[in-house]
């Protein structure tokens, strides 16, 4: 019988590489059958929801969600549909791969680096106080709780895949109690993976090492604003936004999407990659068991990237969505 996940098509691309990687996924004969929902801006305006109930109803039913990109409102009155997917689901552990592709040509060929962001605190809890109309206090908050499991979770990461390194980012000189807590917290739980390489780095020293010579680095786990931050900078090694996928992962539910976002840029024009969906659609199914399938378009979308013909303007190919989309279900069949 096939399983039933739940699919958010959100704003921008975002409903153009969702057809794409739903097309593929049957093409694979992934087995899901899907529960399709629109949201994000252009639901609010129609109907007054960023997220209809019935959407928010689907995914407490399968517990698995394939979602693509929001736009999220600028200004007051709007919280990110992200941030409050993460929260309400309680998923807590963000973990962003990124990966040299030989077919990409980038300055960089030696990068294989996941990123565990920790997805539910820190300055994105959204405490904002206005003091004075010209003084805005943010506040930052970082716990034990939330900070042990994501560390946790990186430690056990490495230990399942044979990574050999867990790298702590930080701000701990200047953030002496909250970072100092999370390096602290880190330290601790660093003894007990005696096989693993625990070490950490400040996170502007992380940027600037990461572009210089990022085969150093291997798991690295941080709090949230840097785990934002610092994954997008990892894209950036590996060919762009268009190529890093990510799993948002808690106890009970899990949510699978691209890290970029709407792109508003390109919306309409087909020439949206849907690489970093269909990746994380791949980490989808290795987390329902479905490994054999995820492998199997892992390694058409290998061979289709190597043709410049059909990949997106993105990464320097002259195709479009569905050219690309056709070569990986030709490379299936
Ligand atoms: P963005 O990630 O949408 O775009 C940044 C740049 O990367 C643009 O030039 C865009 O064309 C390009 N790009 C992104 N994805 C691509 C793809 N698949 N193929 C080809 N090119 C791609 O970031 P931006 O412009 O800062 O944000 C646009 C909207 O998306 C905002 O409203 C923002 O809040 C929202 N957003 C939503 C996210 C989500 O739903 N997970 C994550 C990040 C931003």
């Amino acid at each position: 019988m096939n399983q039933t996940i739940t699919v958010f098509k959100g704003d921008g691309i975002g409903p153009e590489i969702t057809d794409a990687v739903l097309a593929i996924l049957d093409a694979a004969g992934a087995g899901l059958s899907y529960e399709i929902y629109r949201v994000g801006n252009q639901e609010y305006l129609e109907n007054g929801a960023l997220i209809p109930d019935a959407a928010f109803q689907s995914f407490e039913r399968t517990k698995v969600l394939l979602k693509s990109p929001i736009t999220t409102p600028i200004g007051k009155g709007f919280r990110s549909l992200n941030v409050t997917l993460r929260e309400k689901y309680d998923l807590y552990a963000n973990i962003r791969p990124a990966k040299s592709n030989p077919a990409v040509k980038t300055p960089f060929t030696d990068v294989d680096i996941v990123v565990f962001r920790e997805n539910t605190e820190d300055l994105y809890v959204g405490k904002e106080e206005r003091i004075d109309a010209d003084m805005v206090y943010a506040t930052k908050i970082i716990t034990r709780k939330a900070s042990e499991r994501i560390i946790r979770d990186a430690f056990e990461y490495a230990k399942a895949h044979g990574r050999k390194t867990v790298t702590c980012v930080h701000k701990a000189n200047i953030l002496k109690m909250s970072d100092g807590m999370f390096l602290d917290i880190f330290h601790e739980i660093s003894g007990q993976y005696p096989q693993i390489t625990a070490n950490d780095k400040i996170v502007d020293n992380v940027c600037m090492q990461l572009v210089m010579n990022p085969g150093q680095f291997d798991v690295m786990v941080m709090p949230n604003l840097y785990g934002d931050i610092v994954s997008d900078l990892t894209s950036g090694l590996i060919g762009g936004l268009g190529l890093l996928p990510s799993s948002n992962l808690g106890s009970d539910y899990a949510m699978f999407e691209a890290v970029h976002g709407s792109a508003p840029d390109i919306a309409g024009k087909g020439i949206a990659n849907p690489t970093a969906l269909l990746w994380s659609a791949c980490m989808m199914l290795e987390y329902l068991g479905k490994d054999e399938i995820a492998a199997k378009i892992r390694r058409a979308v290998d061979l289709v990237l190597a043709d410049p013909v059909v990949t997106t303007p993105d990464i320097h190919g002259s195709g479009t969505t569905e050219s690309y989309k056709n070569a990986i279900i030709a490379h299936l069949a």
